[in-house]
């Protein structure tokens, strides 16, 4: 195997005013949750119910804060067309997009929490954007998004991961074996079981929608997914050298 894989992370404060210039506490705390939810230390994965509990991952993935970039701008809302990205748009630069995860943090506007990047994009916009209230579990954070797993999330897309319903109907996949079948997301804080397209929805999972509290675990499946990533020849592979 490939052991526990290191992602050293640039964070990238884009603040147009004091509160979205957030604390290095702030960041710290993201960075933690991070490390707990990839490694499931989080405490709060003892609720996941006795049907899914025999596929909740420790995925061996930790992170460790590499830089933080802050730059001022005048500009309030950045929207979802990567424009943060540049220091040529008031922005600021990706920084070693193969080695690092590049975490953007602006307020992206139109109600949206974050947004991320699928492997194999462009390097200029390799990374994961996510607004100032929602990350991190202290300091200028947001309920029901106040947990960190609005980055968690991202992550998880960064790292090859699917919406756990495939972002389709009952049939369409999202190429995990060990995640139910659903035929949308599940929003707030679901009651278990909550039954779609006849199985159990995993709505504890990261790649749902519900909110920070109610979300506790990747599965065996997309912990396969994320770390054939690492391999030889893989899209991530420099990670590991
Ligand atoms: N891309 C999703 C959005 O912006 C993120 C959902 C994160 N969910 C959460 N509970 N933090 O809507
Ligand atoms: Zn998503
Ligand atoms: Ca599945």
């Amino acid at each position: 195997g490939l052991g526990v894989i290191n992602i050293p992370v640039v964070v990238h404060v884009i603040y147009s005013n004091s509160q979205e210039n957030i604390s290095d506490a702030q960041i710290a705390s993201q960075i933690a949750v991070l490390n707990d939810d990839f490694n499931a230390t989080n405490s709060d994965v003892s609720q996941v119910p006795s049907e899914f509990a025999g596929v909740v991952a420790d995925s061996d993935i930790n992170f460790t804060l590499a830089q933080t970039i802050r730059v001022s701008s005048t500009r309030t809302s950045w929207g979802t067309r990567d424009e943060m990205k540049f220091s040529s748009n008031g922005g600021s630069d990706v920084v070693s997009p193969s080695t690092h995860l590049n975490i953007w943090v602006c307020n992206i506007g139109g109600g949206i929490l974050g947004y991320a990047q699928f492997p194999g994009g462009p390097a200029s916009t390799d990374g994961v954007v996510v607004g100032p209230q929602y990350f991190g579990s202290t300091g200028f954070v947001a309920a029901p998004f106040d947990e960190g797993r609005t980055t968690t999330h991202e992550v998880g897309h960064y790292l090859n991961l699917r919406h756990i319903w495939g972002d389709g109907r009952c049939r369409q996949d999202d190429f995990v074996a060990d995640t139910p079948s659903s035929d949308g997301p599940n929003y707030g804080c679901p009651s278990y079981p909550t039954v779609n397209c006849r199985s159990n929805d995993m709505t504890m999972n990261y790649m749902d929608y519900v909110n920070d509290a109610c979300m506790y675990m990747f599965s065996e499946g997309q912990k396969v997914r994320m770390r054939a990533l690492f391999a030889s020849g893989g899209p991530r592979a420099a990670f590991l050298n």
